[in-house]
């Protein structure tokens, strides 16, 4: 699927052709990147827009890197405007399973655009899209499509409140469910913590009734419960979080987390943003035998396109308007292309062995990480849930907020520049997951595992002689020290040369 030529812009901002790419290696030695032009393009960009990028993460802060600008997709390969070469695993944050520009949507998304862009009225693609989500996921017998997951997650939370004509939402800490004011919380610590503002403008009256609680914890939940009886609409989870970097869900508790919240008449909405017809077709709730009342879907359903939706029952979706009192509408819901891009995205998906595949080559990589950080006692936590992955720097088991808190984020910091030194781009902070996709060939993984391997040998020698050279002040050296300070000071100008 990848096609070997680049097209990327010149300094003067015109597109030109490279026969094969600049080539991230030459005779095995990763090469300069090149960042003139989205250097330019960031001084220009941040003139225009706050920090120059339309959502934050973009910027690279965490990792205090220059943010590529990218003009090309193909496959599982990406370009910069300085015509740098990448292998994708962010994949536009998930959304694109099958990889970049897969024929089969751009197909579909030009012959929806010929015959026109929007229409604010109802196309049969709606429809088809509809049946396809809801023949994916039992537990929905409608589906209303919004623009976003930020809208999905904030209308379902809306209608869990008109049908339990209940006040409260529990979240959990580390989960994201985008960027509405009452799911903007501040993870808390402690037991049924009351949510104070996580965002400026944000009013407390509106985050109170917001409850966070560490995750993979069943007993806070209870206490939470017995705390607020009879109060809480809705628990709104991630059942594989994704965004504090991927957590899954420990033995019993999305079992547990069912089983209460059906005693207590709450609703149980899972945000399947991320995890829909990414960790299986059906999402978390096929892959782990779950019935939600409420989900939440975005990303792959739009094939790239902005798409969010939210479906349940029909006793529950009958409350939405026009048929009921709970009010929710957009201009671009719906959009003909955007859903005609799901529907192709979706198409290809469903039967076939894409998920085995992905399964079998995510394993692959999971066993040739693991086996590089012991080989380089480089201590990591490797979380995976089918193609949905994190790398954490730590020594102890990442199962929620604090302990994914407790990585290393200068360790995660250095990985992150000397795999991009490597040609690979990975989400630049500790706190999110990568993604294989369709597009990632065996090669690609087997080349992966290959530059993990070399950047964990790199990490465990530099992350040592610092320890070391702090202790240095005890003057007891060996001979061999000075070749180490020599060999370092190489490798630092060979840094100095891939990042400038
Ligand atoms: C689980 C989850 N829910 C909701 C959202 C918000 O989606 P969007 O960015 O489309 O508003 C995200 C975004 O990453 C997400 O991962």
């Amino acid at each position: 699927m990848f096609v070997n030529s680049a097209i990327f812009m010149d300094s003067r901002g015109q597109f030109g052709t490279a026969e094969g790419g600049p080539s991230r290696h030459e005779n095995g030695r990763a090469m300069p990147r090149k960042l003139d032009e989205c250097r330019r393009l960031q001084k220009r960009a941040e003139q225009l827009i706050p920090g120059g990028v339309s959502s934050p993460v973009r910027a690279f802060k965490a990792v205090e890197c220059d943010a590529p600008f990218i003009v090309r997709g193909q496959g599982s390969h990406i370009w910069d405007a300085d015509g740098n070469e990448y292998i994708d695993y962010v994949g536009s944050w998930g959304p694109l399973i099958l990889g970049h520009a897969e024929p089969n949507v751009v197909e579909a998304i030009l012959s929806a655009a010929v015959n026109g862009t929007s229409f604010g009225a109802s196309t049969p693609a709606e429809a088809d899209l509809a049946e396809l989500v809801i023949e994916a996921f039992p537990t929905l017998q409608k589906v209303r499509f919004v623009s976003s997951g930020t809208e999905a997650t904030m209308s379902a939370i809306r209608l869990a409140r008109a049908y339990t004509k209940r006040k409260y939402v529990i979240k959990f800490e580390g989960c994201y469910h985008g960027h509405a004011d009452s799911l903007l919380v501040k993870a808390g610590s402690g037991v049924a913590t009351l949510g104070i503002p996580g965002s400026a403008g944000v009013l407390e009256e509106v985050s109170q009734f917001t409850i966070a609680l560490p995750f993979n914890d069943t007993e806070v939940l209870e206490q939470a419960f017995s705390k607020y009886r009879h109060m809480i609409a809705c628990v709104i989870v991630e059942p594989v979080v994704g965004n504090m970097g991927c957590v899954p869900a420990e033995g019993d508790y999305l079992a547990n987390l069912r089983t209460i919240t059906q005693r207590e008449k709450t609703v149980l909405i899972f945000d399947e943003v991320m995890t829909g017809f990414r960790v299986a077709y059906g999402g978390a709730q096929e892959l782990y035998g779950i019935k939600p009342d409420l989900t939440t879907l975005g990303k792959i359903i739009g094939g790239g396109l902005p798409v969010g939706a939210y479906g349940g029952r029909s006793e529950i979706m009958d409350l939405v308007a026009p048929l009921g009192p709970m009010y929710q509408a957009g201009t671009l819901s719906g959009n003909p292309i955007a859903v005609t891009a799901g529907r192709a995205t979706l198409g290809v998906l469903k039967n076939s062995s894409i998920y085995n595949d992905l399964e079998e080559r995510s394993a692959e990589f999971a066993a040739g990480v693991r086996a590089a950080a012991e080989k380089h006692n480089v201590s990591i936590a490797f979380n995976r849930v089918g193609s949905m992955w994190t790398l954490f720097f730590t020594d102890a088991p990442v199962v929620d907020f604090e302990s994914a808190n407790r990585s290393n984020r200068e360790k995660f910091a250095r990985f992150f520049h000397l795999m991009l030194g490597e040609g690979v781009y990975l989400p630049p902070s500790q706190m999110e997951a990568a993604f294989f996709s369709a597009a990632h060939a065996k090669k690609d993984i087997l080349q992966l595992i290959e530059r993990v391997d070399r950047v964990l040998k790199k990490i465990a020698w530099e992350f040592e002689k610092s320890a070391r050279g702090k202790k240095r002040r005890l003057p007891t050296r060996s001979a061999d020290s000075g070749v180490l300070d020599r060999c370092t000071a190489l490798e630092h100008y060979f840094a100095f040369c891939w990042f400038f």
